[in-house]
């Protein structure tokens, strides 16, 4: 079988924790079902900054660019908080971003039905929730120019961050998002400000012309980001596939994250386009938790969005749906078996750490 290059990108904080859980599967794959993937490790975050004084070094972006996948843990932590902007340790990931032109962020947020008890909100209102947020992550407010604090020499400074959208990113991550709801339910719903934000009316009027020319068999509907944010948390089982922009994704992502019971349980895929000759795209994945300064060290981390991560590597990256599906099934056995890192654990329930969660899930995957 032909090799398939990942480049493990573990980072910071519980990055590392919950990277040698997914490194524990790939060799277990590669050992029990020849799968022929070869690994690279780079550092990128903190412990990049602290190697090499910046967040990802020249070779580590080259490997990067080299390989078919990224797996990506977390970056930063109070260690770092005061380090100069530019080498803090998020400029390493939205460096990957925008060099690998990952434009499309893809977010299920998915409640397990043994996990509906320990989200906030109530029962009825999470159980069998699967969102999908497609965010875009590579222009917006990210990374517009100009982006700068001037002084203006009469003891003020003003800062600048600025919001700018062409059509053609519009075009392409609305594409993405009706393309994957045809393989969903059949609906898109598009997030933005038009009422008070030009990038807005933009955004709308993009989406809903890709809709017209070529998507008209997928049910869109527009929404104001803020009120996309009230309906999230209100009822969320409305919506199928959320379509925004790179800074009310964000926010949007992080709320339907929680719905679900934990930040912890939460993949992402980031993908570029289709190479035209090759087909191939390139792509990063990524839990959706930070680095967890807090619980960093104990073995506590629940690994579940790391291997999450993986099995969404390998649908999009390496065409292995139906191993990806055994993985995700294999998540949601342990589930209802009852083992619980601490973060999905009720008040006074046993609760197991990092490594025998990641050795249960490789168990059942392996059968
Ligand atoms: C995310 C994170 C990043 C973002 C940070 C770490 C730069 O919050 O992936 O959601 O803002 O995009
Ligand atoms: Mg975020």
């Amino acid at each position: 079988m032909a090799s398939k290059k990942l480049f493990l990108l573990a980072g910071d904080g519980i990055g590392p924790e919950a990277m040698a859980e997914v490194k524990k599967l790939i060799s277990a794959m590669n050992r029990e079902m020849d799968a022929g993937f070869e690994t690279e490790e780079g550092l990128v975050g903190g412990c990049a900054y602290d190697a090499h004084g910046k967040a990802i070094s020249e070779a580590d972006m080259a490997r990067a660019l080299a390989a078919d996948a990224v797996l990506f843990g977390a970056v930063g932590g109070p260690k770092w908080d005061t380090v100069a902007y530019d080498v803090r340790p998020e400029a390493g990931l939205l460096r990957l971003r925008k060099d690998l032109e990952l434009f499309a962020n893809l977010r299920p947020a998915i409640c397990y039905p043994a996990l509906a008890g320990s989200s906030s909100l109530k029962r009825e209102v999470v159980e069998g929730l699967d969102i999908l947020i497609v965010r875009e992550l590579t222009g917006g407010v990210y990374f517009g120019e100009p982006k700068e604090i001037v002084d203006l020499g009469n003891g003020q400074k003003r800062a600048i961050d600025t919001q700018v959208y062409d059509t053609f990113e519009i075009e392409r991550i609305g594409a993405v998002a009706f393309e994957l709801a045809r393989t969903r339910s059949n609906k898109v719903c598009s997030m933005e400000k038009n009422n008070v934000m030009k990038s807005g009316v933009l955004w709308k009027e993009v989406v809903a012309a890709t809709h017209r020319a070529r998507y008209a068999d997928v049910e869109l509907s527009h929404m104001l980001a803020d009120a996309g944010g009230m309906q999230l948390v209100r009822w969320p089982k409305q919506f199928d596939v959320i379509v925004t922009d790179n800074l009310f994704g964000d926010m949007l992502s992080d709320v339907a994250a929680m719905l679900t019971g934990s930040l912890g349980m939460l993949p992402s895929a980031s993908l570029g386009s289709p190479d035209p000759l090759t087909g191939k795209r390139k792509a990063l994945y990524e839990p959706v938790h930070g680095s967890a300064p807090d619980i960093t060290g104990q073995g506590v981390a629940n690994p579940i969005a790391m291997i999450a991560s993986f099995a969404m590597c390998l649908r999009y990256s390496f065409a292995m749906a139906p191993e990806a599906d055994r993985l995700e099934a294999a998540i949601a056995a342990v589930l209802d078996d009852g083992l619980r890192t601490s973060d999905i654990a009720p008040p006074g329930a046993a609760r197991v750490g990092t490594a025998a969660m990641g050795d249960a899930i490789i168990g059942k995957f392996l059968g």
